[in-house]
């Protein structure tokens, strides 16, 4: 348990658009019929999610993580304005091990590595996201999604928890549409970062799939 597994081979997931049960394009299907289907798609096509495993992180992909991240700005933007800069893997994993954070790493083959993030426990309630990165190379692909979402199966099976939540600065928009597509929703300014938002999305947001 706690180490992930295949998460992105499962059910399709997301946008879904296009064909229904059923229906069909093929050589068969009356002239009149692919016109209206032009005209007004069905909205049941199913997007698969790239294929992508997830599994504990090692020092080799925190050193990953740090090499995607070449600026301080960008190194914080993920792993929070407390970590030291300039860094090394060393002084980044440091400061990002928590006692209630759980590492893990998002394989794709044949890209490798290509993502980065924690679970934490927080207040002993909250299944909590957090370093949250994609390799920069594979960014926009849907990684940060199936990302997120083997996260939060993830937090369940390590820790008993009544919501999931995540901080995010306010001028990160891709991060913030993220978790808004995941059923995450703006909840109160940090106390002591005004720029850093808490996030919180209830349990049964994510959806029960197959291998779960
Ligand atoms: C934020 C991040 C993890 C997103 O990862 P990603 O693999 O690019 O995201 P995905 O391709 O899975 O996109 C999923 C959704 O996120 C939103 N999104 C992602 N990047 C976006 C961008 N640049 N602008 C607007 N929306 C964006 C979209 O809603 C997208 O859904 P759509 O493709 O159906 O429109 C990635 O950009 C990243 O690593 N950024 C740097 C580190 C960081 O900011 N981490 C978050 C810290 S809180």
């Amino acid at each position: 348990m706690g180490n992930g597994g295949n998460v992105g081979q499962e059910k399709p997931w997301g946008k879904e658009q296009g064909l229904g049960a059923g229906q069909t394009m093929g050589p068969r299907a009356p002239r009149a019929r692919i016109f209206t289907w032009i005209q007004n798609p069905p909205t049941n096509i199913r997007v698969t999610p790239p294929p992508a495993t997830l599994r504990r992180a090692t020092l080799a992909d925190v050193a990953a993580a740090l090499a995607w991240s070449p600026t301080r700005e960008s190194l914080q933007q993920w792993a929070g304005s407390t970590v030291r800069w300039p860094a090394s893997t060393e002084s980044l994993w440091a400061d990002i091990n928590a006692a209630d954070a759980t590492t893990f790493a998002l394989d794709a083959p044949p890209h490798g590595l290509v993502g980065f993030g924690q679970v934490r426990y927080r207040e002993k309630t909250f299944g909590h996201l957090a370093r949250i990165i994609v390799s920069p190379r594979h960014r926009g692909s849907g990684f940060g999604r199936v990302l997120c979402r083997a996260l939060m199966r993830e937090a369940p099976r390590l820790h008993n928890i009544t919501c999931f939540t995540l901080y995010v600065f306010t001028d990160n928009p891709g991060a913030i549409a993220l978790y808004h597509s995941l059923g995450f929703e703006d909840k109160n300014f940090h106390p002591d970062y005004p720029n850093v938002m808490l996030m919180e999305a209830p349990l049964h947001t994510m959806p029960v799939e197959e291998g779960d």
